[in-house]
């Protein structure tokens, strides 16, 4: 996975029927915004009551593709898209709700998912988290490069089925 040279994000939204209504607020800010050059939505539709695991793997693929550089993901908690877009290898994402963790989950954990619930925060919260979000940049001279490379390496190792515990301390 190569990262891009930007002019702006190309980002892949999805939901679950329990953060739909969110999905649909949020993907119209994301196509005014200057910061995103495409967004595309991989459901659920309006009537759809896809599992979040499948919109999350979906996502989460794509990106791993180079289709994408960032995902938003909405379910009731964020936490059930979480889990479920953290087992597609090289991909990180988490549940933020505070600004502070959306800023960090850029910078210092290079996520490229984002993840919402819908049963947990406000609309109005929701999408200044999301406008904030599109301002951050990872920074590959920072010091959180080699702590995020730590987790691509135990990746590494597992996918060449080799041990993935390493001694530490
Ligand atoms: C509803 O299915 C709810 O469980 C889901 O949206 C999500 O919150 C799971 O983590």
């Amino acid at each position: 996975m190569t990262p891009r040279t930007f002019p702006a994000w190309r980002i892949g939204i999805g939901a679950d029927d329990a953060g739909y209504s969110y999905k649909e607020t949020i993907k119209l800010d994301l196509e005014a915004s200057p910061l995103v050059d495409a967004v595309r939505d991989f459901g659920v539709a309006a009537d759809g009551h896809d599992a979040y695991g499948l919109v999350a793997a979906n996502v989460g693929e794509a990106i791993r593709a180079g289709e994408f550089d960032r995902g938003l993901l909405i379910c009731g908690t964020g936490l059930g898209m979480a889990i479920a877009a953290n087992k597609i290898p090289d991909i990180r994402a988490a549940a933020a709700h505070d600004s502070f963790s959306v800023e960090r989950l850029v910078k210092s954990n290079n996520a490229q998912i984002l993840c919402l619930g819908q049963r947990v925060l406000g609309i109005e919260l929701a999408r200044r988290l999301v406008a904030e979000w599109l301002t951050y940049r990872f920074d590959p001279t920072s010091a959180s490069a080699a702590k995020v490379a730590v987790i691509s390496a135990y990746e590494g190792r597992l996918a060449a089925g080799a041990p993935g515990r390493q001694a530490c301390g």
